[in-house]
Formats: structure tokens, C-alpha cells, sequence
């Protein structure tokens, strides 16, 4: 028995396999392109590892996913591969549209065609489970309820609207062909191999290089936050007891608006790498030009995946972040290694029309 997990060397679906091996015997074959965002450095702790299988290609390669299911016989797929950062789906949609959506659908393919090809328990066992994100819900006012598995689907940017598609995707697999699929929705995740482009790793990698603090217009948008080890478990509890062609939402109990999440960050440098002159962090804050059609507020209502698998958080927000600051702290070689060339030029298109003090 193996399962395939694409976009395994990205920031949740390599915690996902280091987790995995970690809790079960079970092998993973891992199908990762290493885009910008892709990192065999988080997986080198499974160098050496026969039950870890990497393997380098695109979820659009039709071909190559079908040698895979042939060779390996997965009795599962975890699909987690997708371009995943809002601010780049503003600058350049395409890559989103190609892989989130045409991946997904190439994937779901050869999934449909290995599937039909089994007989038996493999065939009643199989899973495809699709990794997707709480944004598909669009944005909420601040006295709505938080989402549940039956709000509509309103997305808003680029990237939401690439992963609401590959969700309808999903659901019309089964509903017309009988592939036995499951979805996750989840809030936005934190915590160790988070790619420094994302609010919590930036403001972590900025306060220590002495530079500014970007807060997005008035930083009073509200997210609901989850350690990212929390979400492989929610996926585990979904793949081992989620009912097929269901839905459920996962999240943290934890909405915070951006400015307090900063703040807390911001506390916690000052308690564990306090800056050389003693003042604090808070000094590098700087308000900036908004993101275009930023969504105000997500929050999750994740009380069926509770309900009906007995998945809850093991993290509070606390706890969680103190060990977030402190992985980043003890790792900055990671962080070092990636900030490369193609990250600065992000940097310069992303913050440059902001008007971000140098
Ligand atoms: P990430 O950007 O860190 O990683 C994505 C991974 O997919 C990378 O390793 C990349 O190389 C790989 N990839 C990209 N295009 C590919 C392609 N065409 N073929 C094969 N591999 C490809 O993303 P993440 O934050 O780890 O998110 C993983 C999944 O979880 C995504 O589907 C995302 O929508 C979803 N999600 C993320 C969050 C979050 O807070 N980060 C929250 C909810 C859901
Ligand atoms: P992000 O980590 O990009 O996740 P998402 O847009 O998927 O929620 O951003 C989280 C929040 O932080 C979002 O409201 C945008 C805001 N933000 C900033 O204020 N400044 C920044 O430099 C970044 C990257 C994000």
C-alpha cells in the first residue's frame, strides 16, 4: 500500500509527508515540478528513507501520472499541488488557471481511468482527496457566521476563483463518474517551511533583516489561523474516516486581524532576538498600498469535521506561534537558501508600487 501526494515539497504538503512517515509505515510517492515555491530542503530528513519516493514533474503531464499509478498502485491520492499565493495570482493569473485547473483536471483523469481499473476492496478503498482553502467562500462582514460546507461559492481573486474551479471539478467527478473523492477547505495555515512571501514567514524574515513591516491597508482584515501540523491531521482524520463526496471545512477557531498577528510576532522577536539598539520591531511597521479586491474576512465553521470524524486543533494559536518564531529563528539558513535571485525580484514587483520606506 502507497499514496501519491503531489505538491509534496511545497510548505503543508511536505509537512503532510514528514508527518505521514512520522505516523504511519504506509510509503508516499511524492509528485512535486520544484516551482519557486517547491523545496527538497524540507525533505531532507527522509534522505536515505526507502518509504519516500520524489519524484520531479508537473500534475499537467498526463503521462507521466499515469506511469505512476501504474507502477506504484496508490490506494490513495492527496492532491495538494497548486500555485497558492494571492499577491502572484494578482501579477500573473495564467500559471494559476494551468495548474490549479488544468492540473487538477489532468490529475482527476488519470485518476477516473486508474480507478475504473481496479476491482474489489482497491476499488472500494480508493480515495482522491482534494486540498482546497476557506477563500473559495469569498469574503464575510463582520457580524456574518463563519462559512460552513454549504455557503456559496463567491471567489474573489485570481487564486480563489482557480481553486472554487478545481473544487467544481472535484464534485463533478463524482457526481457523474463515481470517483470516490473527499475536499477540504481550510483556513490559512502557519507554522515551520512556510515560503517567506506569506504574511507570518515575510514580517518574521523582514523584522530580522532591519527591514519595514508591510501592513496592507488599514491591517484590520481578519483571518482564521491554523498550526500547520493540525491541518495534516485534519487531512489523516478525512482520509481514514471522511465519507466520499463530502466536504469538510477546517479550521482553527483562531480569527485574528492582520495587525494583531504582526503585533504578536512582533512581541515575540522582542522577547527571543531583541533588536541590537533595544528598541522594538514595531518601529520597521508600515502601512501600504491595499491589495486590489482584498477579501475583509474569513473564518471557518469547522464543526462537522469535529462532529462527525472527531478532528479538533491540538495547537492553540499561542502555542503554535511561539514555535513558529522560534523554528524560524533556529532555522535562517532555510530561510537564507530561498530568499534567492527570483524571491528578490518578487519583492521588488510585489512592494515596490506600495510605497514601502527602503
Ligand atoms: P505552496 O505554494 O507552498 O506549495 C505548492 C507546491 O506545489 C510546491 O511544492 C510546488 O512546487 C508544487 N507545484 C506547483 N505547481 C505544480 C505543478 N504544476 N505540478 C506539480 N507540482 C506543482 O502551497 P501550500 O501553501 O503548501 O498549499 C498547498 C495546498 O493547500 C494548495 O492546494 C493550497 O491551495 C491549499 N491551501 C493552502 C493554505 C495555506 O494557508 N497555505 C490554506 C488552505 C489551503
Ligand atoms: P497571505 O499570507 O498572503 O495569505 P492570504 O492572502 O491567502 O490570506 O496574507 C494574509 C493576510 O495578510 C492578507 O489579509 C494579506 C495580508 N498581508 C499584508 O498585510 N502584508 C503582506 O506583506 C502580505 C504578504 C500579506
Amino acid at each position: 500500500m502507497s499514496i501519491l501526494v503531489t505538491g509534496g515539497a511545497g510548505f503543508i504538503g511536505s509537512n503532510f509527508v514528514l508527518d505521514w512517515l512520522r505516523e504511519r509505515d504506509e510509503p508516499v510517492i511524492n509528485l512535486d515540478k520544484l516551482t519557486y515555491a517547491g523545496n527538497p530542503e524540507n525533505l531532507k530528513s527522509l534522505d536515505g528513507d526507502t518509504r519516500h519516493v520524489f519524484v520531479q514533474g508537473d500534475i499537467c503531464d498526463r503521462g507521466l501520472i499515469d506511469r505512476l499509478l501504474a507502477e506504484h498502485k496508490p490506494r490513495a491520492i492527496v492532491h495538494f499541488a497548486a500555485e497558492s499565493h494571492v499577491d502572484r495570482s494578482i501579477h500573473g493569473p495564467g500559471e494559476f488557471l494551468r495548474t490549479n485547473i488544468d492540473g487538477t483536471f489532468t490529475l482527476l483523469e488519470a485518476a477516473r481511468a486508474y480507478w475504473n481499473g481496479l476491482a474489489g476492496d482497491a476499488k472500494t478503498g480508493f480515495r482522491f482527496h482534494h486540498v482546497s482553502t476557506d477563500e473559495v467562500y469569498g469574503s464575510l462582514k463582520p457580524s456574518d457566521p463563519p462559512f460552513t460546507e454549504t455557503n456559496p461559492y463567491e471567489p474573489n481573486s485570481p487564486y480563489s476563483a482557480s481553486k472554487a474551479a478545481s473544487d467544481h471539478l472535484v464534485r463533478a467527478w463524482h457526481h457523474t463518474y463515481g470517483l470516490p473523492v473527499t475536499t477540504s477547505n481550510c483556513s490559512n495555515n502557519y507554522g515551520p517551511y512556510h515560503f517567506p512571501e506569506k504574511l507570518i514567514p515575510l514580517m518574521i524574515a523582514n523584522a530580522l533583516a532591519g527591514k519595514s513591516l508591510p501592513i496592507y491597508g488599514d491591517g484590520q482584515q481578519v483571518r482564521d489561523w491554523l498550526y500547520v501540523t493540525d491541518h495534516c491531521s485534519a487531512i489523516r482524520a478525512v482520509l481514514d474516516k471522511g465519507k466520499v463526496g463530502e466536504v469538510y471545512n477546517v479550521g482553527g477557531w483562531n480569527e485574528k486581524p492582520n495587525i494583531e498577528i504582526v503585533n504578536t510576532l512582533i512581541k515575540l522577536l522582542n522577547e527571543f532576538s531583541p533588536r541590537a539598539d533595544g528598541k522594538s520591531y514595531s518601529e520597521q511597521i508600515a502601512y501600504v498600498t491595499d491589495r486590489p479586491g482584498h477579501d475583509r474576512r474569513y473564518a471557518i465553521d469547522a464543526r462537522k469535521i469535529e462532529r462527525e470524524l472527531g478532528w479538533r486543533p491540538a495547537e492553540t494559536f499561542e502555542t503554535g506561534i511561539r514555535k513558529t518564531v522560534q523554528w524560524y529563528l533556529s532555522n535562517q539558513d532555510w530561510v537564507r537558501n530561498v530568499q534567492s535571485g527570483a524571491y528578490r525580484e518578487w519583492l521588488d514587483k510585489n512592494y515596490a508600487d506600495r510605497s514601502v520606506p527602503a
